[in-house]
């Protein structure tokens, strides 16, 4: 045993959950020994339109990698998270939705409303020319009509693609373009924590470079004024009213794609991750219920976008296909002020609430005193996700937001895995701050070593994590190149999906993640390519050169920071800081803002040309002791300069 301190649930937590220890053990091994029986009892949980025969057909193999969950079963999305509810929770509450405005009402979508809406959605898109196959980009903020886009989509077959709101237009038209979107659902205009972003206006500049046939389904949200393009731009809140409440759900392939969702790799532009309908569904179900320990009559808040996979699986799809009460919150935790998270969970007595380190890091700057002054007493368990949570962090949240009585679960995940991959179960584990913990069922972690790729035996080590055989929520494919989906997961370490992070695994057995071991970095939760930032600084006409690396950050976990080589007439001023910084939000968007402009003369590279990112992490880092061997740079003085910079700053 490690001398760590732990923290079991309470007996009676662990006497109500779904799964204690005896059974995570049980329920473990099953999955392992016997994938088949295993995944085949779990899909009992959805409704099929034909009960699927074949359970599990997949292969880690590189150059033929192929999965396929439930091939042969058939099933509609829509149906398993509205109508199937109807009989039992047509008056219950399935969407909370609380506006960024806390003196605006909220509101409690019941799972007929969501019915109908989701139904008349559905006709809009059809009555719009759209077709089982297509593909719907939704660009909308975290407002109701988000899942009802998402669930009309499922219900007619077609393929959404959602785009965060917080990205640029160029950002949305290229995804537009590289999925050959036919419609995009967008708002007016979207208020949060105060502000506005003009999300019409950003989409009309978007589809300037998009084909003329792309169509605008506008949500007025606000009812702010916008642009109007006749023949194009479509009213849908006014078409849905005039639209039929009922729709046919049609049935489809559990292997047909149900989402394609836009991330970002250590190099080229971000790959288009296709989910499908049976194995993801069974998966975000089951993960959703166990992880979190969810019951009959909670109300469960999880509080991401649903422009990221989160809100996916754990806003939408997940909590729906259970039945459950789900909260959609429009706003930010520091609006009005750092009590919000706290006012609303007294509000609507939320049960589960989940939500990500950084903003843990950001309302425990400001104090206990906006936590202690709201009843918390509704909250049962307490969630994490999207980067390693620091123990400092973890221990306020259990402390003063969970008053010692909730289990936290650090869910440990990625937006290709569809959901949970590693985290305590509530009822099962003794939590430690800091580990994602154990594998979810059918998942089996292994530790490599990074250069031979050979598997670590030993149980306390550290390595890349890697992943040995298929679970049902694993994507499927890169949207249009298979063979990127191959090069990038499957061809590093053969015969294994390589998650692209590193873990250390204690001397119990518990996983613990230390962060990427690519070129991705995580700001605030949110993935980011460096070279896709570096692409964007390059595109400047003054930047001759860039290279971008994560730097430890207080808040957001990592911040970016940019070494930037200019144009050779080109005059170094805090202006053109501040023009490129300006640059780099309108080309991918906010959340891709450089935090730290460094000038770099030169940069250092191998003979070869390749830049040292390594010395170039240090130097972010303000870590000059470990520089390493620079010997093979091509001019090695350029460190020396680099280095003298950053000290200046300070
Ligand atoms: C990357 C995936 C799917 C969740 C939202 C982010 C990091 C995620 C944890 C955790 C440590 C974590 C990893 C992963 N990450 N959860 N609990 N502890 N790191 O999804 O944008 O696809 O990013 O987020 O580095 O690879 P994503």
């Amino acid at each position: 045993m490690t001398d760590q301190t732990t923290y079991p649930p309470s007996d009676d937590f662990a006497a109500n959950a779904h799964v204690n220890a005896a059974k995570y053990d049980e329920m473990y091994a099953a999955s392992i020994n016997d994938p088949e029986g295993f995944w085949r009892e779990q899909a009992r949980r959805l409704d099929w339109m034909t009960f699927p025969q074949t359970i599990k057909n997949t292969s880690f193999k590189s150059d033929d990698v192929s999965i396929k969950w439930y091939e042969d079963g058939v099933l509609n999305v829509a149906a398993n998270c509205v109508d199937r509810h109807l009989e039992k929770r047509a008056d219950q509450t399935a969407i909370i939705f609380e506006p960024d405005d806390p003196e605006k009402p909220a509101q409690h979508i019941t799972y007929k409303e969501l019915s109908e809406k989701v139904n008349r959605m559905a006709n809009v898109l059809l009555s719009q020319g759209v077709m089982r196959g297509d593909r719907v980009v939704i660009y909308l903020p975290m407002i109701p009509e988000a899942a009802y886009a998402m669930l009309a989509c499922a219900r007619i077959g077609a393929i959404h693609s959602i785009v965060f709101a917080g990205f640029s237009p160029d950002a949305l038209a290229n995804r537009i373009n590289d999925c050959g979107a036919k419609l995009v659902i967008t708002a007016d205009t979207a208020p949060r924590g105060g502000r506005v972003t003009a999300l019409k206006s950003n989409t009309d500049a978007a589809l300037l470079h998009c084909s003329d046939k792309v169509r605008c389904l506008v949500v007025k949200h606000t009812g702010d004024q916008t642009t109007w393009i006749q023949g194009r731009d479509v009213d849908v809140k006014y078409l849905m009213e005039h639209a039929s409440p009922e729709c046919p759900a049609r049935p489809m392939n559990a292997e047909d794609p149900l989402f394609i969702l836009y991330t970002s790799g250590s190099t080229g532009k971000p790959k288009g991750v296709v989910h499908s309908t049976g194995g993801y569904l069974t998966y975000a179900s089951l993960t959703h219920e166990v992880s979190f320990d969810y019951h009959e009559g909670d109300v469960y808040w999880c509080t991401a976008d649903v422009g990221w996979v989160t809100g996916h699986t754990y806003i939408v799809y997940g909590p729906l296909a259970n039945g459950a009460t789900t909260l959609m919150f429009e706003g930010v935790p520091t609006y009005p002020d750092a009590s919000r998270f706290w006012q609303v969970c007294e509000k609507h007595k939320v049960a589960q609430f989940y939500t990500a380190p950084t903003a843990i890091r950001a309302l425990m700057g400001q104090g206990e005193d906006f936590v202690t002054k709201c009843d918390l007493s509704s909250l049962k368990l307490l969630g994490t996700v999207g980067e390693p949570i620091n123990p400092e962090a973890w221990n306020w949240y259990n402390d003063v937001v969970g008053k010692g009585k909730c289990p936290i679960v650090d869910t440990w995940w990625q937006t290709e895995t569809g959901g949970h991959m590693m985290t305590p179960l509530p009822g099962a584990h003794a939590t430690k701050p800091g580990a994602a913990m154990k594998p979810f069922f059918g998942v089996q972690p292994v530790v490599l070593e990074p250069t031979s790729g050979e598997i670590i035996e030993e149980t306390a080590t550290e390595g890349v994590l890697a992943i040995k055989d298929s679970w049902p929520g694993q994507m499927r494919t890169v949207w249009g190149d298979h063979e990127r989906f191959e090069q990038t997961y499957f061809s590093d370490y053969k015969g294994y999906y390589f998650s692209g992070d590193g873990c250390r695994r204690d001397a119990d057995g518990d996983y613990w993640i230390t962060g990427r071991v690519d070129d991705v970095i995580n700001v605030s939760g949110h993935r980011m390519g460096t070279a896709e930032v570096e692409s964007a600084l390059v595109a400047h006409a003054k930047v001759a050169e860039a290279a971008v690396v994560g730097y430890p950050h207080d808040i957001k976990g990592q911040g970016i920071y940019c070494y930037v080589t200019l144009m050779n007439d080109v005059e170094p001023s805090d202006e053109l800081k501040k023009e490129l910084r300006t640059w780099v939000r309108t080309e991918i968007g906010p959340i891709a803002s450089p935090d730290l402009i460094q000038w770099a003369p030169g940069l250092p590279k191998t003979r070869s040309g390749k830049i040292m990112r390594r010395i170039l992490r240090k130097i972010a880092e303000n870590d000059y002791g470990a520089l390493g061997d620079i010997s093979t740079l091509a001019d090695p003085s350029v460190v020396e300069e680099l280095i003298e910079n950053r000290m200046n700053k300070g």
